[in-house]
């Protein structure tokens, strides 16, 4: 399958999702390629701190991307179990052609306004991948969720988005962790130390990859 994380929005939490998800991934022994379509080059750092500092963890292969990706990212699920795209966070050449190679799409945001009002054109971009690539299935995720459960942006956020046409919600969020960032400086996901994150990272990709793998234990 080949699985798309991207937005109009910088900092939503796309390669911190994209590099937890390849992780998870390559623990239950998948043969994983995360393609970086970001000139940032965020998830290939990830990759070489992971490949410098963790020699023996489950590989993660990386494949560096741009522009028109759509040729390459298939070309790469016909050489790779799972396909983890990572994209930057605007409107761009990489994004619009990544939609139309992907299965999924997944839209990471936090719960706030200036996040909320990107997905209306977020929208408009599937809308129009679709004409390319009908059988895409594309969600939004909300990322970094106040821990507090007496905070009710989530929530709220869930309502406003319930309304769009082209994302659909996903029923896990991610929440705000500093465990993401501690794994991101080093090369790991969230299902290889202990903590709360690790849960909820299994949730989600148990939904991504649907029921055959609900009872899938990460090794
Ligand atoms: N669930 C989380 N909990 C805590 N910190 C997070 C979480 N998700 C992301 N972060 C932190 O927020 C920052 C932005 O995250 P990340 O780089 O994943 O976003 P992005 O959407 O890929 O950004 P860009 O649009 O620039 O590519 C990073 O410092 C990251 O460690
Ligand atoms: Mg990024």
């Amino acid at each position: 399958m080949i699985i798309l994380f991207g937005g109009e929005k910088g900092g939503t939490g796309k390669t911190t999702i994209a590099t937890n998800v390849a992780t998870w991934l390559a623990n239950y022994g998948k043969d994983v390629v995360l393609v970086d379509t970001d000139k940032q080059g965020t998830a290939s750092r990830w990759v070489a701190r992971r490949n410098e500092y963790y020699p023996d963890h489950p590989k993660i292969h990386i494949s560096r991307q741009t522009g028109n990706v759509f040729q390459a990212v298939r070309d790469l699920a016909t050489r790779y179990e799972e396909v983890v795209i990572d994209a930057g966070g605007h409107d761009s050449e990489e994004l619009r052609t990544a939609m139309v190679a992907c299965d999924k799409l997944y839209v990471p945001l936090r719960a706030s306004q200036p996040d909320i009002e990107t997905t209306v054109h977020v929208s408009e971009l599937v809308k129009l991948a679709k004409s390319f690539n009908p059988s895409i299935n594309s969600y939004a995720l909300i990322s970094q969720a106040p821990t507090n459960p007496f905070v009710t942006e989530r929530q709220e956020a869930e309502e406003v988005l319930s309304e769009l046409e082209e994302l659909v919600m996903a029923k896990q969020f991610i929440r705000d962790r500093k465990a993401y960032r501690d794994v991101m400086a080093d090369g790991l996901g969230v299902v290889e130390v202990s903590g709360k994150g690790r849960a909820e990272m299994q949730l989600l990709c148990q939904e991504i990859y649907g029921e055959e793998l609900l009872n899938a234990e990460v090794t």
